[in-house]
């Protein structure tokens, strides 16, 4: 059945731009991939420009005031509501939250989301009200669209419910009634590029003030080409988080002197500030801010100087370390290095209207960085300077700290990498010409992301534009919402929605959002059939591995993988006669792996990646499911404790190792400093995680500028292990959400024979994961004589633990200053099996 726009909105007209306007309007030109020249060059064009597409419409009058209003609100191209002289927000506690780059990005042409907003505290006691609503091209129109949704006009669809005070109910919708113009202090707002704003010119709380003079205003046109449905948007709002960004340095130079053995020659610095505040920028100078962490956002500051005076701010996540071009330097040494934005010009421009002190911050676009430069054309004096961390407001709900600082660094940078790229869609990077739904990045991630973040309604929303953006045949496309620019069907990549679908149903215990996606998950899986035993299309492979697998047989792994997930998605919904089919796919699809990448009971593919693939998914048989575990430690060892993986490979590293009982392996991994590892990038100044393991190197300089993201949380994936299994709390897919939890405690119990040279073991561990079933927290020491391990088991849950045995001679543990002997246990894996109520717990044992 064909899904209708919600009832609210039956009968609604979108508006746009007249003709008149449109033509005048310069961004509503199409424009075309990547690298084209539409970006910045663009800008100068456009201040001499009137600004944005804005509409208005006006109601009540004082005779009889509206008492109630609400507003429901969605755009094709995001939108802001300015309503009786003020920005449109909820409260939240003593101060306004707002919803950023709304609506969000769904697939435009099949979907977009409406946003509802309570208006009542906004309401002239006067009884005139005016609502203003600036829009800019978003990912609807802008760059980063790539022409995707086609040439249209930005459009706005509103349903205003009023009530009066004499009772009178009223219902006002968006039509040819409304009034349109060209206005505001936006001049050009562009995702990947940036924002111009003019304050000088009439603000958009002044153009939304109710007694305002109404020159200039013409009539929106009717829009008729959207043709998808309108539906409430189910997401955490984008908002600005609650983190304190404040610099940690401020470096000032105004000139670049030639320096020898440099290409670009050296910034000369007159003074680094520690925690700066109020300091004035002159003309001619450059100011460089260090947020000291790599983010997602926006600057934020208070100026005061004269009209017309403009700062430019220009956003970088590194600065270049030496002015050499063989280290891959772009410019002079402690400039912002900006090669690897690739176009996307990134940069901001605020012209004041010198009345005092004035504050902003952008509001339709946004940045990757950790540096941000100002400079000036007249001095100002910067009152003050912030950046705002901007991103899907997801409550985040896991900690997790050990004794080792640089993992400690590790888990911080994993962090940074979701709060960045989970801003609206699940990207794969937030700052290039690129930002993307790339659903491969998703799929090996999203684990980590539910511990560390209640995303369940996040995803609800992402599935549902994967099963939006599904092709005619059933083909789910490498970006979610899909992009015209990229391919479908891909192994690995176009899985994403099962194995997301599966991934929440875990850790959120979530039927609905099986069901609801299911039916999209069988008709990708109906396509894939037509392809005999080959499963989706190879196209990205072990993307980004330092030791190459086949690609095939990539696709081979995950065909099975996906009929396995679909076998338990089916017995979720009852499915048991579907369930079966995919089990004998699962199996057919093992036999021919076995008869295609074996011979002589070996596998004859022969990567780490393979070897993990093979063994987690289940395709070895016992025969051989032994002798390759062995195979892989020692190629694991023989590599120097190094893994050789890229994004699939190293999605499931730690956590194939440990369910194979290896894991020794997996911390000695996990501590490795050398490249490539997790804490090579930690140990060359990583603050997130990067998309190469060399993205960056001290001894080299930067990496491949081609594609060089500094934030891009595939490889920070590793994460679900240390949840998993290091703290120890996993869950029971057979009662989902943390109902049923399970905890395995996994110390650190490397001798030094087993671990390479230098690395120290990690002695304690201690973390908590909120789930939907209540708070679970868990730690673990390793003492001289003793294992001490501290558990709390929330309320309405119960819980199984899988204690540890180091020593065989060890006949008791201590239970809440209980000695309870272990033979009074059953025993799994080597490990005691402890059935745990709701309460507190500590154990302590000889080890
Ligand atoms: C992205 C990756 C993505 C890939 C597809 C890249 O440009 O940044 O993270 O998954 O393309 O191979």
């Amino acid at each position: 059945m064909k899904e209708r726009s919600d009832k609210k909105f039956t009968g609604s007209t979108w508006i746009a731009l007249n003709d008149v306007l449109s033509e005048q309007y310069q961004d509503s030109k199409p424009k075309k991939g990547w690298g084209n020249n539409g970006g910045w060059d663009r800008y100068s064009e456009i201040e001499t420009k009137e600004g944005l597409p804005v509409f208005r419409t006006r109601f009540g009058a004082k005779e009889n005031p509206a008492v109630k209003c609400t507003i429901h609100a969605t755009a094709l191209g995001n939108f802001e509501l300015f309503f009786n002289g003020k920005r449109v927000g909820k409260k939240r506690g003593n101060s306004v939250a707002y919803d950023e780059l709304k609506p969000g990005w769904t697939d435009y042409n099949k979907r977009v989301l409406y946003y509802s907003y309570n208006l009542t505290p906004f309401l002239n006691a006067e009884g005139k009200n005016c609502l203003v609503v600036p829009l800019s091209g978003g990912w609807y129109q802008g760059r980063i669209a790539f022409n995707t949704y086609g040439t249209h006009k930005l459009a706005f669809n509103a349903v205003i419910d009023v009530e009066y005070a004499d009772g009178k109910k009223e219902t006002i919708k968006t039509g040819p009634d409304w009034d349109a113009k060209i206005a505001g202090p936006i001049l050009a707002a562009e995702i990947w590029d940036g924002e111009v704003y003019d304050a000088t010119r009439t603000t958009f709380e002044e153009l939304s003030e109710p007694e305002r003079r109404t020159a200039g205003w013409t009539k929106a046109a009717v829009f008729e080409d959207f043709n998808g449905v309108i539906t409430r948007n189910v997401a955490p709002p984008v908002r600005v988080r609650r983190i304190n960004m404040k610099p940690v340095t401020l470096t000032r130079y105004s000139e670049i002197e030639e320096a020898e053995g440099t290409d670009f020659g050296r910034i000369v610095v007159k003074e680094v500030v520690k925690k700066p505040k109020a300091v004035v920028l002159k003309k001619g100078e450059t100011f460089i801010y260090d947020m000291g962490q790599n983010m997602v956002g926006w600057v934020n500051f208070t100026v005061s100087g004269k009209k017309g005076t403009a700062i430019t701010s220009r956003y970088a996540e590194m600065l270049n370390d030496s002015g050499r071009k063989d280290r891959g330097n772009d410019g002079p040494e402690g400039s912002l290095y900006t090669a690897n934005y690739r176009s996307a010009k990134a940069r901001g421009k605020y012209i004041l209207r010198g009345a005092g002190d004035e504050s902003y911050h952008p509001m339709f676009t946004f940045y990757g960085f950790r540096y941000i430069e100002l400079t000036a054309d007249g001095d100002v004096e910067i009152k003050a300077l912030k950046a705002d961390v901007v991103g899907s407001d997801t409550p985040e709900t896991g900690k997790l700290e050990t004794s080792s600082k640089d993992l400690n660094k590790l888990i911080s940078n994993i962090l940074w990498g979701q709060r960045g790229n989970y801003l609206s869609v699940p990207t794969d990077c937030p700052q290039r010409d690129e930002r993307l739904g790339w659903t491969g990045d998703t799929e090996i991630f999203c684990c980590t992301a539910a511990y560390n973040a209640y995303v369940l309604d996040f995803f609800r929303k992402w599935i549902r534009d994967a099963a939006d953006s599904q092709s005619e045949a059933g083909a789910f496309p490498d970006v979610v919402p899909r992009m015209c620019i990229v391919g479908e069907g891909n192994a690995a990549w176009a899985d994403a929605p099962i194995i997301a679908a599966y991934t929440m149903y875990r850790m959120y215990g979530d039927v609905k959002i099986v069901r609801d996606t299911y039916p999209s998950l069988v008709k990708y899986m109906d396509y894939l059939s037509q392809f005999g035993m080959n499963g989706p299309h190879p196209a990205y492979g072990d993307w980004l591995a330092y030791e190459p697998t086949d690609n095939r047989f990539i696709c081979v792994c995950y065909y099975a993988y996906d009929a396995l997930l679909m076998e338990k998605l089916s017995l979720i919904l009852g499915k048991t006669r579907k369930a079966r089919s995919y089990r004998n796919l699962y199996e057919k699809i093992r036999r021919y792996f076995r008869r295609t990448y074996m011979k002589r009971g070996r596998l004859i593919q022969t990567s780490q990646t393979a070897y993990l693939l093979s063994l987690k998914f289940g395709l070895l048989p016992d025969t051989f499911a032994e002798e390759a575990k062995a195979i892989l430690a020692k190629k694991i060892r023989d590599n120097g404790y190094r893994l050789s993986t890229g994004f699939l490979g190293t999605g499931i590293l730690n956590i194939t190792l440990s369910e194979f009982g290896m894991d020794g392996l997996a911390y000695s991994l996990l501590l490795q400093t050398g490249n490539p590892s997790w804490l090579y990038s930690v140990y060359q100044g990583a603050t997130t995680i990067w998309e190469r393991w060399n993205s960056y190197t001290l001894d080299k300089g930067f990496g491949d500028v081609g594609m060089n993201s500094f934030n891009h949380y595939a490889y920070g994936a590793v994460q679900e292990w240390m949840y998993k299994y290091m703290l120890g709390i996993d869950n029971d897919e057979t009662d989902p959400g943390f109902r049923h939890i399970i905890l395995r405690p996994t110390p650190d119990t490397r001798t030094p024979d087993e671990m390479p040279e230098g690395q120290e073991t990690v002695k304690w561990v201690r973390g908590s994961y909120k789930s939907v079933s209540g708070e679970i927290s868990a730690s673990w020491s390793m003492e001289e004589d003793f294992f001490n391990y501290e558990v709390s088991v929330p309320a309405g849950t119960y819980a199984t633990l899988y204690l540890p045995v180091f020593d065989e001679n060890v006949k008791t543990v201590n239970i809440n200053g209980v000695v309870s002997p272990l033979s009074d246990y059953a025993r799994k894996d080597g490990r005691v099996v402890i059935d745990l109520a709701p309460g507190k717990y500590c154990f302590e044992m000889m080890r």
